[in-house]
């Protein structure tokens, strides 16, 4: 359901591949949302926010020095957005979930939501414009 598609592709491998493990973790997220089997999504969710949460870190660091390297003119809006983003996924509050399992399928939806919208529009308007065509 979600993958990089071709118009997501900056050109630069790594940030690609990064990407990509982005969407994957999106992936999961819709995966997870749609499984009807698991009694209890909680963990799952705890663990993939943490996740994102530590490869978000990771993805932004790397363009930030490769933005840096180029001296890049929009890189502190372009910081400022990342940070936003950080911000945003400390909000969710997996912990308080319990095991209310309406409860944990809207908040994996909201994270879904909230992740794809994201990714599509940062990649498309916000990264594209520090890679050099
Ligand atoms: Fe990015
Ligand atoms: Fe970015």
């Amino acid at each position: 359901m979600y993958e990089m598609k071709p118009e997501y592709y900056t050109g630069i491998s790594t940030i690609d591949q990064e990407h990509t493990r982005l969407f994957e973790l999106a992936e999961e997220t819709y995966q997870l949302l749609n499984d009807d089997f698991l009694q209890d999504k909680t963990n799952t969710l705890i663990h993939l926010i943490s996740e994102l949460i530590n490869y978000t870190r990771t993805h932004f660091a790397h363009e930030e020095e490769y933005q840096r390297s180029i001296n890049y003119a929009g890189i502190e809006e372009h910081i400022a957005l990342h940070r936003k983003f950080e911000d945003k996924l400390l909000e969710f509050d997996f912990d308080s979930l319990g095991d209310d399992f309406t409860a944990q399928n809207e908040t994996a939806e909201e994270l879904l939501g909230f992740l794809t919208k994201w990714l599509v529009t940062h990649i498309m308007n916000a990264d594209m414009l520090y890679v050099k065509k």
